[in-house]
């Protein structure tokens, strides 16, 4: 089994170095651009930057695992590494319930006690967190973000780069576009168009997301972000 280097050495990769320890794998090293080389967190050290992505040398033959809340960057460097011939192996922890029809792509992880249903499919570099709910034929799309809890029904489309926050729910068949966030607790009853931010039970759309490779996450919009 080749070497596994986690992308990402904070809060998020100590969660998923986590998750590698469960499934067996052995970390090699993190990859990150904050924090000293050589550093050492939880036992595993910095050992390079993403810089190091970008040069197929560095990448193919080697196995990745992306610790990066930001869903831009998390999929723009989860494409970065598959174009250059590196692997991202799907992390699905062993005590969460995934049904066998069910499509997971490179990059995802699913962490413990998530339950995803039948024929749901799950894009590339999607994170989803411990006890979410992923309801039966829901199509999650790339570099989606499910917080701890929040419970996504049956037949729901979320387009790429959304973000559904800590203990939210989504009605079955709706769809939330690309690029947007439902808050913390939000209960949405109807579609959820792109780039906007809802909040609320039942969710009203009150401002743009606007988030981008350099915004806060999980789900802070930029400062400059326009409010209606
Ligand atoms: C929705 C969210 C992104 C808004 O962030 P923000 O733009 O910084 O919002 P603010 O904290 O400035 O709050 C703006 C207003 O919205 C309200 N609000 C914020 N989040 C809310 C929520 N989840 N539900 C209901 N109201 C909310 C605030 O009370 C405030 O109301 P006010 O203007 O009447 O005082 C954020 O509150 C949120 O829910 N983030 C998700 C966090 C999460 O799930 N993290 C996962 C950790 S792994």
């Amino acid at each position: 089994m080749s070497a596994l280097f986690i992308v990402g050495a904070g809060q998020m990769g100590r969660v998923i170095a986590d998750l590698c320890r469960a499934l067996g794998h052995p970390v090699a090293g993190f990859i990150d651009d904050a924090k000293p080389l050589g550093e050492i967190v939880d036992g595993i050290a910095v050992m390079g930057r993403t810089t190091r992505l970008e040069d197929p040398s560095g990448v193919a033959g080697y196995r990745f695992a992306l610790a990066i809340g930001n869903n831009h960057a998390r999929h723009r460097l989860g494409t970065t590494i598959r174009l250059n011939g590196g692997q991202l192996p799907p992390l699905i922890h062993p005590a969460s319930v995934v049904s066998p029809s069910v499509t997971v792509g490179s990059g995802a992880t699913i962490n413990a006690f998530a339950t995803v249903l039948t024929g749901a499919s799950i894009g590339d570099d999607v994170l989803i967190d411990p006890q979410v709910l992923v309801g039966n034929d829901t199509i999650v799309g790339d570099g989606v973000y499910l917080a701890p809890a929040c419970r996504i029904t049956s037949r729901v489309t979320l387009r790429q780069h959304c973000f559904i926050g800590v203990a939210a729910a989504v009605l079955p068949g709706l769809t939330v576009g690309a690029g947007a966030i439902l808050g913390a607790g939000s209960v949405l009853i109807g579609d959820l168009p792109d780039n906007r931010l809802a909040i609320g039970n039942p969710a009203r759309a009150i401002a743009d997301a606007n988030l981008d490779d350099h915004s806060s996450y999980p789900a802070s919009p930029r400062p400059t972000a326009p409010r209606s």
